[in-house]
Protein backbone atom coordinates (compact mmCIF):
# COMPACT_ATOMS: atom_id res chain seq x y z
CA UNK A 1 0.00 0.00 0.00
CA UNK A 2 1.02 3.49 -0.83
CA UNK A 3 1.63 6.50 1.54
CA UNK A 4 -1.65 8.27 -0.59
CA UNK A 5 -3.36 5.04 -0.70
CA UNK A 6 -2.89 4.72 3.26
CA UNK A 7 -4.52 7.74 4.44
CA UNK A 8 -7.52 7.34 2.35
CA UNK A 9 -8.29 3.76 3.32
CA UNK A 10 -10.86 2.77 5.52
CA UNK A 11 -12.41 -0.99 6.69
CA UNK A 12 -15.93 -1.62 8.10
CA UNK A 13 -17.05 -5.00 9.66
CA UNK A 14 -20.22 -5.73 10.94
CA UNK A 15 -20.13 -8.38 13.79
CA UNK A 16 -23.11 -10.48 15.26
CA UNK A 17 -23.77 -10.73 19.16
CA UNK A 18 -24.59 -14.19 20.12
CA UNK A 19 -26.85 -16.78 22.24
CA UNK A 20 -25.92 -19.70 23.72
CA UNK A 21 -28.04 -23.01 23.19
CA UNK A 22 -26.22 -24.86 25.22
CA UNK A 23 -23.91 -24.25 27.82
CA UNK A 24 -22.90 -27.10 29.46
CA UNK A 25 -19.77 -25.81 32.22
CA UNK A 26 -17.30 -28.89 32.80
CA UNK A 27 -15.06 -29.21 35.58
CA UNK A 28 -12.21 -26.26 36.31
CA UNK A 29 -9.25 -26.42 34.62
CA UNK A 30 -5.61 -25.46 36.00
CA UNK A 31 -5.70 -22.14 34.29
CA UNK A 32 -8.54 -20.85 35.56
CA UNK A 33 -11.11 -21.78 32.82
CA UNK A 34 -13.72 -24.10 32.52
CA UNK A 35 -13.98 -26.96 30.17
CA UNK A 36 -17.34 -26.34 28.08
CA UNK A 37 -19.47 -28.00 25.76
CA UNK A 38 -20.71 -24.48 24.06
CA UNK A 39 -23.64 -24.10 21.35
CA UNK A 40 -23.17 -20.52 19.87
CA UNK A 41 -25.86 -19.39 17.93
CA UNK A 42 -25.03 -15.75 15.95
CA UNK A 43 -28.31 -13.50 15.93
CA UNK A 44 -28.62 -10.06 13.77
CA UNK A 45 -28.06 -7.48 16.81
CA UNK A 46 -24.31 -6.44 15.38
CA UNK A 47 -21.81 -3.80 15.60
CA UNK A 48 -20.09 -2.09 13.37
CA UNK A 49 -16.36 -1.21 13.45
CA UNK A 50 -14.08 1.50 11.06
CA UNK A 51 -10.44 0.82 10.63
CA UNK A 52 -8.21 3.16 9.68
CA UNK A 53 -5.09 4.26 9.46
CA UNK A 54 -3.77 5.98 12.65
CA UNK A 55 -2.67 9.45 13.15
CA UNK A 56 0.76 8.60 13.78
CA UNK A 57 2.21 5.16 12.55
CA UNK A 58 2.41 2.36 14.69
CA UNK A 59 -0.49 3.59 16.82
CA UNK A 60 -3.52 2.30 18.11
CA UNK A 61 -6.39 4.09 19.32
CA UNK A 62 -10.60 3.40 19.57
CA UNK A 63 -13.32 5.88 20.07
CA UNK A 64 -17.14 3.48 21.08
CA UNK A 65 -20.07 5.21 19.91
CA UNK A 66 -24.19 3.97 20.43
CA UNK A 67 -25.76 1.55 23.05
CA UNK A 68 -23.94 2.00 26.98
CA UNK A 69 -20.75 3.22 24.91
CA UNK A 70 -19.83 4.99 28.74
CA UNK A 71 -18.59 1.61 30.01
CA UNK A 72 -16.80 0.53 27.36
CA UNK A 73 -13.05 1.12 27.40
CA UNK A 74 -11.65 3.32 25.17
CA UNK A 75 -8.11 2.69 25.54
CA UNK A 76 -5.45 -0.36 24.99
CA UNK A 77 -7.44 -2.73 27.44
CA UNK A 78 -10.37 -2.74 24.90
CA UNK A 79 -10.34 -6.22 23.11
CA UNK A 80 -10.55 -4.90 19.78
CA UNK A 81 -7.12 -2.70 20.45
CA UNK A 82 -5.98 -5.97 21.90
CA UNK A 83 -6.81 -7.83 18.46
CA UNK A 84 -5.66 -5.27 16.53
CA UNK A 85 -2.22 -5.25 18.29
CA UNK A 86 -1.77 -9.06 18.05
CA UNK A 87 -2.42 -9.37 14.41
CA UNK A 88 -0.10 -6.43 13.89
CA UNK A 89 2.54 -8.66 15.92
CA UNK A 90 1.73 -11.86 13.91
CA UNK A 91 2.44 -9.61 10.79
CA UNK A 92 5.58 -8.51 12.18
CA UNK A 93 4.95 -5.02 13.29
CA UNK A 94 5.88 -3.88 9.93
CA UNK A 95 4.40 -3.52 6.22
CA UNK A 96 6.82 -4.51 3.41
CA UNK A 97 7.67 -0.87 3.10
CA UNK A 98 8.70 -0.86 6.06
CA UNK A 99 5.82 1.42 7.52
CA UNK A 100 4.44 0.26 11.20
CA UNK A 101 1.37 -1.17 11.34
CA UNK A 102 -1.50 0.84 13.19
CA UNK A 103 -5.12 1.59 13.11
CA UNK A 104 -8.12 3.91 14.79
CA UNK A 105 -10.96 2.46 15.44
CA UNK A 106 -14.28 3.09 15.67
CA UNK A 107 -16.69 1.20 17.13
CA UNK A 108 -20.79 1.46 17.06
CA UNK A 109 -21.87 -0.03 19.41
CA UNK A 110 -25.46 -2.15 19.99
CA UNK A 111 -24.58 -5.10 21.26
CA UNK A 112 -25.34 -4.62 24.78
CA UNK A 113 -21.82 -4.45 27.08
CA UNK A 114 -21.49 -6.81 29.53
CA UNK A 115 -24.29 -8.84 28.87
CA UNK A 116 -23.18 -12.21 28.17
CA UNK A 117 -23.80 -11.52 23.99
CA UNK A 118 -20.26 -11.52 23.55
CA UNK A 119 -20.03 -8.09 22.67
CA UNK A 120 -16.20 -7.72 23.52
CA UNK A 121 -15.55 -10.93 21.71
CA UNK A 122 -17.65 -9.53 18.71
CA UNK A 123 -15.24 -5.86 18.51
CA UNK A 124 -12.07 -8.39 18.56
CA UNK A 125 -13.21 -10.46 16.02
CA UNK A 126 -14.42 -6.82 13.73
CA UNK A 127 -11.07 -5.44 14.27
CA UNK A 128 -9.30 -9.08 13.54
CA UNK A 129 -10.95 -8.95 9.51
CA UNK A 130 -10.62 -4.87 9.54
CA UNK A 131 -6.95 -4.55 10.17
CA UNK A 132 -6.31 -7.60 8.00
CA UNK A 133 -7.87 -5.47 5.21
CA UNK A 134 -6.56 -2.34 5.87
CA UNK A 135 -3.08 -4.04 5.93
CA UNK A 136 -3.88 -6.24 3.14
CA UNK A 137 -2.12 -9.11 4.80
CA UNK A 138 -4.73 -11.94 3.59
CA UNK A 139 -4.82 -14.65 6.62
CA UNK A 140 -6.96 -17.45 6.55
CA UNK A 141 -10.12 -17.24 9.02
CA UNK A 142 -8.50 -19.83 10.43
CA UNK A 143 -5.64 -17.95 11.13
CA UNK A 144 -7.48 -15.52 12.49
CA UNK A 145 -9.66 -17.42 14.40
CA UNK A 146 -6.00 -18.95 16.24
CA UNK A 147 -5.20 -14.89 17.10
CA UNK A 148 -8.75 -14.26 18.36
CA UNK A 149 -8.29 -17.43 20.68
CA UNK A 150 -5.65 -15.74 22.71
CA UNK A 151 -7.71 -12.28 23.00
CA UNK A 152 -10.77 -14.44 24.37
CA UNK A 153 -12.88 -17.70 23.94
CA UNK A 154 -15.56 -16.43 22.20
CA UNK A 155 -13.50 -14.50 19.30
CA UNK A 156 -13.27 -17.85 17.06
CA UNK A 157 -17.05 -17.86 17.16
CA UNK A 158 -17.57 -13.79 16.14
CA UNK A 159 -15.75 -14.74 12.94
CA UNK A 160 -17.24 -17.72 11.89
CA UNK A 161 -20.91 -16.88 13.04
CA UNK A 162 -23.11 -19.38 12.25
CA UNK A 163 -23.97 -22.09 14.69
CA UNK A 164 -21.49 -23.78 16.04
CA UNK A 165 -20.32 -26.37 19.51
CA UNK A 166 -17.83 -25.28 21.49
CA UNK A 167 -15.14 -26.84 23.15
CA UNK A 168 -11.86 -26.93 24.99
CA UNK A 169 -12.40 -23.22 26.78
CA UNK A 170 -15.48 -22.73 23.93
CA UNK A 171 -12.77 -21.96 21.65
CA UNK A 172 -12.07 -25.09 19.20
CA UNK A 173 -15.37 -25.19 16.43
CA UNK A 174 -17.28 -27.45 14.72
CA UNK A 175 -20.22 -25.89 12.79
CA UNK A 176 -23.86 -27.24 13.35
CA UNK A 177 -25.87 -27.69 10.60
CA UNK A 178 -29.70 -25.64 10.83
CA UNK A 179 -32.81 -25.19 9.04
CA UNK A 180 -34.06 -22.40 8.61
CA UNK A 181 -33.63 -19.49 10.43
CA UNK A 182 -35.08 -18.90 14.28
CA UNK A 183 -36.59 -15.88 16.39
CA UNK A 184 -35.47 -14.36 19.09
CA UNK A 185 -36.30 -11.22 21.49
CA UNK A 186 -33.42 -10.02 23.88
CA UNK A 187 -34.82 -8.63 27.62
CA UNK A 188 -31.72 -6.08 27.93
CA UNK A 189 -30.85 -5.69 31.79
CA UNK A 190 -29.40 -1.83 33.39
CA UNK A 191 -25.91 -2.39 34.17
CA UNK A 192 -23.67 -5.91 33.11
CA UNK A 193 -22.55 -9.14 34.89
CA UNK A 194 -18.59 -10.07 34.91
CA UNK A 195 -18.15 -13.18 33.50
CA UNK A 196 -15.52 -14.29 35.75
CA UNK A 197 -17.37 -13.24 38.62
CA UNK A 198 -20.48 -15.41 37.04
CA UNK A 199 -18.22 -18.86 36.60
CA UNK A 200 -17.05 -18.36 40.44
CA UNK A 201 -20.52 -18.22 41.24
CA UNK A 202 -21.33 -21.33 39.75
CA UNK A 203 -18.49 -23.11 40.94
CA UNK A 204 -19.48 -21.89 44.49
CA UNK A 205 -22.67 -22.92 44.06
CA UNK A 206 -21.70 -26.64 42.96
CA UNK A 207 -19.26 -27.03 45.59
CA UNK A 208 -21.95 -25.46 48.35
CA UNK A 209 -24.51 -28.13 46.87
CA UNK A 210 -22.02 -31.40 46.90
CA UNK A 211 -22.88 -31.37 42.96
CA UNK A 212 -20.38 -33.91 41.06
CA UNK A 213 -19.04 -31.85 38.08
CA UNK A 214 -19.63 -34.31 34.98
CA UNK A 215 -17.71 -34.02 31.76
CA UNK A 216 -20.35 -32.16 29.45
CA UNK A 217 -21.58 -33.32 25.88
CA UNK A 218 -23.39 -31.80 23.79
CA UNK A 219 -27.34 -32.11 23.33
CA UNK A 220 -29.35 -34.17 21.02
CA UNK A 221 -32.43 -32.83 21.36
CA UNK A 222 -31.00 -29.91 21.12
CA UNK A 223 -29.07 -30.81 18.19
CA UNK A 224 -32.29 -32.72 16.21
CA UNK A 225 -34.47 -29.22 17.03
CA UNK A 226 -31.51 -27.36 15.50
CA UNK A 227 -31.50 -29.87 12.00
CA UNK A 228 -35.22 -30.02 12.10
CA UNK A 229 -35.57 -25.99 11.62
CA UNK A 230 -38.13 -27.10 15.11
CA UNK A 231 -39.06 -23.89 17.36
CA UNK A 232 -41.07 -25.85 19.82
CA UNK A 233 -38.17 -28.14 20.22
CA UNK A 234 -35.43 -25.68 20.42
CA UNK A 235 -37.28 -23.96 22.79
CA UNK A 236 -37.52 -26.92 25.04
CA UNK A 237 -33.91 -28.06 24.86
CA UNK A 238 -32.30 -24.48 25.75
CA UNK A 239 -30.25 -25.01 28.51
CA UNK A 240 -27.69 -23.14 30.50
CA UNK A 241 -25.23 -24.72 33.54
CA UNK A 242 -23.97 -20.70 34.63
CA UNK A 243 -27.91 -19.29 35.24
CA UNK A 244 -28.55 -20.46 38.23
CA UNK A 245 -25.37 -18.22 39.48
CA UNK A 246 -26.49 -15.13 36.70
CA UNK A 247 -30.07 -15.23 38.87
CA UNK A 248 -28.08 -15.82 42.30
CA UNK A 249 -26.07 -12.50 41.42
CA UNK A 250 -29.21 -10.57 40.09
CA UNK A 251 -32.23 -12.40 41.56
CA UNK A 252 -34.47 -9.91 39.36
CA UNK A 253 -33.48 -11.84 36.16
CA UNK A 254 -36.14 -14.27 37.80
CA UNK A 255 -39.03 -11.85 36.68
CA UNK A 256 -37.62 -11.44 33.57
CA UNK A 257 -37.75 -14.80 32.67
CA UNK A 258 -41.40 -15.55 34.01
CA UNK A 259 -42.28 -12.13 31.72
CA UNK A 260 -41.01 -14.30 28.52
CA UNK A 261 -42.78 -17.58 29.50
CA UNK A 262 -45.86 -15.69 30.07
CA UNK A 263 -45.88 -13.38 26.71
CA UNK A 264 -46.06 -16.79 25.16
CA UNK A 265 -42.24 -17.20 24.57
CA UNK A 266 -41.36 -20.60 23.57
CA UNK A 267 -38.35 -21.32 25.43
CA UNK A 268 -36.71 -18.62 28.00
CA UNK A 269 -32.92 -18.75 28.89
CA UNK A 270 -30.17 -16.47 30.72
CA UNK A 271 -27.85 -15.35 27.65
CA UNK A 272 -24.57 -16.83 28.65
CA UNK A 273 -23.33 -15.09 31.88
CA UNK A 274 -26.13 -12.90 31.80
CA UNK A 275 -27.62 -10.68 32.48
CA UNK A 276 -29.32 -10.44 28.70
CA UNK A 277 -32.23 -13.11 28.54
CA UNK A 278 -33.11 -14.38 25.49
CA UNK A 279 -36.67 -15.82 24.34
CA UNK A 280 -37.58 -17.91 21.18
CA UNK A 281 -40.33 -17.58 19.57
CA UNK A 282 -41.83 -19.28 16.63
CA UNK A 283 -42.27 -16.56 14.13
CA UNK A 284 -40.81 -12.63 13.51
CA UNK A 285 -44.27 -11.99 14.06
CA UNK A 286 -44.75 -13.85 17.21
CA UNK A 287 -41.38 -12.07 18.34
CA UNK A 288 -42.55 -8.48 17.54
CA UNK A 289 -45.98 -9.79 19.94
CA UNK A 290 -43.18 -11.05 22.64
CA UNK A 291 -41.55 -8.82 22.93
CA UNK A 292 -44.24 -5.77 22.99
CA UNK A 293 -45.21 -7.56 25.92
CA UNK A 294 -42.19 -7.79 27.71
CA UNK A 295 -41.59 -4.25 27.37
CA UNK A 296 -44.75 -3.92 28.63
CA UNK A 297 -44.36 -5.46 32.07
CA UNK A 298 -41.17 -3.04 32.75
CA UNK A 299 -39.56 -6.49 33.10
CA UNK A 300 -36.49 -5.46 31.81
CA UNK A 301 -35.06 -1.99 30.72
CA UNK A 302 -36.00 -2.55 26.73
CA UNK A 303 -36.74 -5.68 24.50
CA UNK A 304 -34.80 -6.14 20.78
CA UNK A 305 -36.02 -8.68 18.35
CA UNK A 306 -33.25 -10.89 16.19
CA UNK A 307 -32.84 -13.85 14.07
CA UNK A 308 -30.72 -16.30 13.64
CA UNK A 309 -27.94 -17.91 12.24
CA UNK A 310 -26.42 -14.78 10.63
CA UNK A 311 -22.97 -14.94 9.33
CA UNK A 312 -19.61 -14.04 11.15
CA UNK A 313 -17.88 -11.07 11.17
CA UNK A 314 -17.73 -9.31 7.39
CA UNK A 315 -16.68 -6.60 5.16
CA UNK A 316 -19.33 -4.34 4.59
CA UNK A 317 -17.47 -1.20 3.43
O1 LIG B 1 -11.89 -16.06 27.46
P1 LIG B 1 -12.51 -14.86 28.13
O2 LIG B 1 -11.52 -13.81 28.49
O3 LIG B 1 -13.68 -14.31 27.38
O4 LIG B 1 -13.12 -15.39 29.49
C1 LIG B 1 -13.54 -14.52 30.50
C2 LIG B 1 -13.58 -15.27 31.80
O5 LIG B 1 -14.66 -16.23 31.78
C3 LIG B 1 -12.35 -16.08 32.13
O6 LIG B 1 -11.39 -15.30 32.77
C4 LIG B 1 -12.91 -17.14 33.05
O7 LIG B 1 -13.10 -16.63 34.36
C5 LIG B 1 -14.29 -17.40 32.49
N1 LIG B 1 -14.33 -18.54 31.57
C6 LIG B 1 -14.22 -19.83 32.09
N2 LIG B 1 -14.25 -20.89 31.24
C7 LIG B 1 -14.39 -20.71 29.91
C8 LIG B 1 -14.52 -19.43 29.35
C9 LIG B 1 -14.47 -18.35 30.22
O8 LIG B 1 -14.11 -20.01 33.30
N3 LIG B 1 -14.42 -21.77 29.12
Amino acid sequence: MTASQRATARVTVRVPAKVNLQLAVGPLRDDGYHDLVNVFHAVSLFDELTATESGAAGTFTVRVEGESAAHVPADSTNLAVRAAEALAKHAGQTAPDGHPYGAALLIRKAIPVAGGMAGGSADAAAALVACDALWGLGLSLGELMEIGAGIGSDVPFALLGGTAVGTGRGERLTPVPVTGSFHWVFALADGGLSTPQVYGECDRLRATAGEEVVWPSASEPLMAALRDGDARELGAALVNDLQPAALALRPSLARTLDAGRDAGALGAIVSGSGPTCAFLAGSAEHAREVSAALAGTGACRAAVTAEGPVPGAEIVS
